[in-house]
């Protein structure tokens, strides 16, 4: 995958665009995005799975501004939503509801509703109360509704804790030993039709073995329903393929496509994948201005104007992002260790600790690589910091496609004064 990023004349560039210029427009903290990059991604895991009956369904949870589902969507992806708000974005951005699958462990009544009313592709339930809710809802409306059991296949996907999704002790999923059971209690319901099964075992994965485990579980499970007369035509995958953050090489989407081939490619089903962070991860930057330099007792302090409320990864699952300055480093700069800490009254919110870095000065702009994924999705306004803006760049142009909050959109929902 060839970096959208590069030093042109000293300045660096995404896509043709200098940051300097971005900076100067939409101020800082920004997040930036290279749509030559997310469209490359896209196609290259399209061709990595050519041939077979795949569908990719965009996880919006990991970028969900519409600008880059509707990219995606132009691109002829699905969405994969996990909310009532998710689906809003989805058909918003001009997604078919067909193409739209909905999952989650907590689905309320009300967002049920609001997905069946839309006519959404597939719900994927996680439990059976869900499964009964679903039932309940659909029948109100006089509708069938399109369902998915998510089976947990008890398999360590080996990423950070926190982003382990298929193992027994997670909340995710239903034991895939209780696979019978459902499609038995569903064939005993009107409203809805289940004939498809999903996985998902954790995001990150910077290995693909666990898909091997999970997808041969998962082909076990589809042969065993057959046996038992239960119609099985549709398996979504997940998502979870990893990203580089550091340089390292990621994993291979051409292993990931043989998996799949190997594992459940003659099982005569749809098959579709649900990739976030593989999609947008990379090609995502954060960009936040020095504010001051602090020299402490023991380290260098670059205090910049992005935090913890805008990228919150770091202080959350300890992730490193590389992180570059916009003005070229002179050749052989060794750098020295810094912490990059943002404004908050937190000791946790620091971007990067430990990091050796170059000499930067008040006024000088950084940028922190692989901000595309899980970045502005997950900022908030704490400390009563504005969201900040999201930039989409195309070429040699760039438009913002989510402009800075203001204080006053930031204080509008508040009537405590009345
Ligand atoms: N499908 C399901 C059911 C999921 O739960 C997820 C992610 C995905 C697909 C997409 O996974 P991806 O391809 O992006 O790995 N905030 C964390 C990541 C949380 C992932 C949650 N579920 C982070 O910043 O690393």
């Amino acid at each position: 995958m060839s970096e959208q990023v590069s030093y042109r004349d000293g300045a660096l560039h995404v896509e043709q665009v200098p940051f300097a210029r971005i900076a100067k427009e939409v101020g800082t903290p920004a997040f930036v995005y290279s749509s030559a990059g997310m469209t490359a991604r896209y196609r290259a895991l399209e061709t990595a799975l050519e041939g077979l009956p795949v569908s990719i369904y965009y996880a919006i949870k990991a970028n969900s501004n519409l600008a880059v589902i509707k990219l995606f969507g132009d691109l002829g992806a699905g969405v994969d939503v996990v909310s009532g708000g998710e689906l809003a974005r989805g058909l918003r951005a001009g997604v078919p509801a067909d193409k739209i699958v909905f999952a989650g462990v907590g689905k309320t009544e009300e967002e049920i509703a609001f997905a069946l009313e839309s006519g959404i592709h597939q719900f994927n339930v996680e439990s059976e109360p869900e499964l009964r809710l679903l039932n309940r809802v659909a029948a109100s409306k006089g509708v069938v509704a399109p369902a998915a059991i998510r089976v947990n296949p008890d398999v360590d996907a080996k990423t950070h804790a926190k982003i382990t999704t298929g193992r027994k002790e997670n909340k995710f999923g239903i034991d895939i030993a209780r696979a019978t059971e459902m499609f038995e209690l569903a064939a005993t319901l009107d409203n809805v039709s289940l004939t498809s099964m999903s996985v998902h075992i954790g995001s990150q994965l910077m290995d693909v073995t666990p898909y091997r485990d999970a997808y041969a579980r998962l082909r076990g499970a589809t042969l065993a329903l057959r046996q038992a007369g239960h119609v099985v035509d549709h398996l979504d995958l997940g998502g979870g393929i990893g990203v580089s953050y550091d340089g390292s090489a990621p994993p291979d989407i051409a292993d990931y496509a043989d998996i799949v081939k190997e594992t459940v490619g003659d099982l005569d089903c749809r098959l579709s994948i649900e990739p976030g962070r593989y999609l947008v991860g990379n090609e995502g930057y954060f960009l936040t201005k020095v504010l001051f330099v602090k020299h402490g007792a023991e380290r260098r302090f670059v205090i910049v104007d992005g935090a913890m409320n805008d990228l919150i990864r770091p202080t959350l699952y300890e992730a490193h992002h590389d992180i570059v300055t916009v003005a070229e480093a002179a050749a052989g700069e060794a750098g020295s260790l810094a912490d990059i800490v943002g404004p908050i009254c937190e000791s946790g919110d620091y971007l990067a600790r430990g990091r050796i870095f170059g000499d930067v000065g008040e006024g000088a702009l950084i940028v922190l690589k692989s901000a595309g994924a899980y970045g502005a999705v997950m900022s908030s306004n704490y400390n009563s910091r504005p969201l900040a803006p999201e930039v989409m760049v195309e070429g040699d142009s760039f438009r913002t496609v989510r402009r800075r909050q203001t204080f006053d959109e930031m204080l509008a929902l508040e009537e405590g004064l009345a």
